[in-house]
């Protein structure tokens, strides 16, 4: 094995476009191999009756020892496994040093476009099929580098590129492929990206960042063609310092075929965001979140903009990112208070997803930065999930604002200076959990909270009549009366409509 280079190795269900995204690589010139082939002429007859002759596990060794033997031997390239091959340990083991690419076809899509064809046995009876597709999708998942949407279409042409970028960063760097209505963009996760020499375009780079990450990871991101430090913190989120921004742009000389880096947290991305979709029109921007609040949650979705004193995030619009690069080495610089807020996005992630993400988060018992690599990636790809069913907060997304109503309410009130936002949105999510009559979710939230050091009370000074009148000023009011997201089970979230704000009042009062 030593000194055999891995390959790309493509897996998946049935109908996923395994073969396709082969055709794909073979295309751009690497040397591709399709196992199935390769297997159904070895057998010297059809798949199925290989099948009827011998059986399935007759079917399963040879598929095994082919499988597992090519992925031993193989130095680069791109492989493309039969759907079934993973069942195997020894292919499994195999698979280790390569980049295994997953395209996660939907069970529907899948049966679509395998049911009733000969040369698929297995796709004969939907019962079947359904219980096999689900055994299997927490194998793939399991063994997953690179989450790839399935499904056929020329998506892994496109995605090639960040593939083979993804070949040579440090081991257990992954990759998402994060899709929505206005724009594809890939995201890697990964401890080392920065430093390893990697960067998704070619054309010059502008950096936006604040001057406590830019002065520690500007240089990695070099050569910057230009550079603009604000000041950390919410209060660099306005439409004057976005102004300010744009004039250095345009004495800079920056034009419309160079592109902006966001480095740093949420602010950063929020304000770089903005100024990226505005600047001449629009310009591609590559966003490198350093907080946690940021890698769990704000660079990925497009939604971009300043806050006015009035009420917060009420100016913006949607840009998605050409790429995401969160490196997760540069948590272990946050300080420890910022760790802890930006996990409450992670919590509310983790509430939202329900399962296995709920089941991360609840039980994560460190926020040491080594060991946060799984739970940014699960929450990317739930966060990019949504928004690929629901771009621009028409339906779907809305649940992502699960306890931002009272607390961006709160960040309001007090002039965004008392409470970090991950802080104030753990205290929305205790209301809102109230509003949803969980009690018994609210106390464990609030027993999360407490272990992280994390508020679970307003503080007396505060004034609730101010949180609830930037309640009413929140922008998913809407004529039909306030909009808020409700969450009686990990899960299970539900937009309530018509909120009595009676009940808004007591949950605001109970957290003082
Ligand atoms: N666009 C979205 O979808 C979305 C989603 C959630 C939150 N947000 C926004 O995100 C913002 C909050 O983001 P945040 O919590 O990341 O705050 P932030 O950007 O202010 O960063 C917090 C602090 O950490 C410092 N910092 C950042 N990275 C560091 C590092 N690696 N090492 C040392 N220090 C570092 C910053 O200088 C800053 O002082 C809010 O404005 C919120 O509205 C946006």
């Amino acid at each position: 094995v030593e000194g055999l280079k891995p390959a790309i190795v493509f897996v998946g269900f049935m109908g996923a476009g395994k073969s396709r995204a082969l055709r794909a690589a073979a295309a751009a010139g690497l040397d591709a191999v399709d196992a199935d082939e390769l297997l159904k002429g070895e057998l010297g007859m059809p798949v199925p009756d290989f099948f009827e002759r011998h059986g399935e596990a007759e079917f399963r060794g040879r598929e095994e020892a082919l499988s597992a033997g090519l992925l031993e031997r193989a130095d680069g390239g791109a492989i493309a496994l039969g759907g079934g091959a993973v069942l195997s340990a020894r292919v499994r083991e195999a698979l280790e040093r390569h980049l295994v690419v997953w395209l996660d076809v939907s069970l529907e899509d899948a049966w679509e476009r395998a049911a009733g064809r000969e040369d698929r046995p297995l796709a004969a009876d939907r019962g079947r099929f359904e219980k096999l597709f689900s055994e299997r999708r927490p194998i793939y998942e399991q063994l997953a580098d690179a989450f790839l949407p399935g499904g056929g279409g020329d998506l892994a042409e496109r995605a090639l590129p960040s593939l083979t970028a993804l070949t040579r960063l440090p081991l257990e760097s992954r990759l998402l492929w994060a899709s929505s209505r206005s724009g594809e963009y890939p995201v890697f996760v990964g401890a080392g990206l920065l430093g390893a020499g990697f960067w998704p375009l070619a054309s010059r780079r502008f950096c936006i960042t604040d001057t406590t990450v830019g002065r520690r990871y500007a240089d990695s991101i070099a050569p910057l063609s230009g550079r603009i430090d604000v000041h950390p913190g919410e209060g660099a989120k306005t439409l004057a310092e976005a102004e300010q921004i744009l004039r250095e742009l345009a004495r800079a000389g920056m034009t419309r075929s160079d592109h902006l880096v966001a480095l740093g947290g949420g602010v950063v991305g929020d304000l770089a965001g903005f100024c990226a979709a505005t600047y001449q029109r629009g310009v591609p921007v590559v966003h490198v979140p350093t907080t946690l609040l940021a890698q769990v949650d704000s660079a990925y979705g497009g939604k971009t903009g300043v806050d006015l004193p009035e009420a917060k995030n009420y100016v913006g619009v949607y840009h998605q990112p050409v790429a995401v690069i969160a490196d997760t080495t540069t948590l272990t610089t946050l300080p420890r208070e910022e760790l802890a807020a930006g996990f409450v996005e992670a919590l509310k992630t983790g509430l939202l997803a329900g399962g296995r993400l709920w089941e991360r988060v609840r039980s994560l018992d460190s926020l040491e930065p080594a060991a946060l690599g799984d739970l940014v990636l699960d929450c990317a790809r739930f966060k990019t999930a949504v928004v690929a069913a629901d771009e621009r907060d028409a339906g779907p997304r809305t649940i992502l604002n699960l306890g931002h109503t009272v607390g961006h309410a709160i960040e309001a009130a007090t002039s965004y200076r008392r409470y970090r936002h991950g802080e104030a949105i753990g205290l929305g999510l205790l209301a809102a959990l109230r509003l949803s009559g969980a009690a018994d979710l609210r106390d464990e939230v609030r027993a999360i909270l407490e272990q992280r050091d994390l508020p679970t009370r307003l503080d007396p000074s505060v004034e609730v009549a101010a949180v609830l009148a930037a309640v009413e000023r929140d922008k998913k009011r809407t004529v039909d009366g306030l909009r808020l997201v409700l969450l009686g089970r990990p899960g299970e979230p539900r937009e309530d409509r018509d909120v009595d704000p009676g009940s808004v009042r007591e949950a605001v009062e109970e957290l003082i």
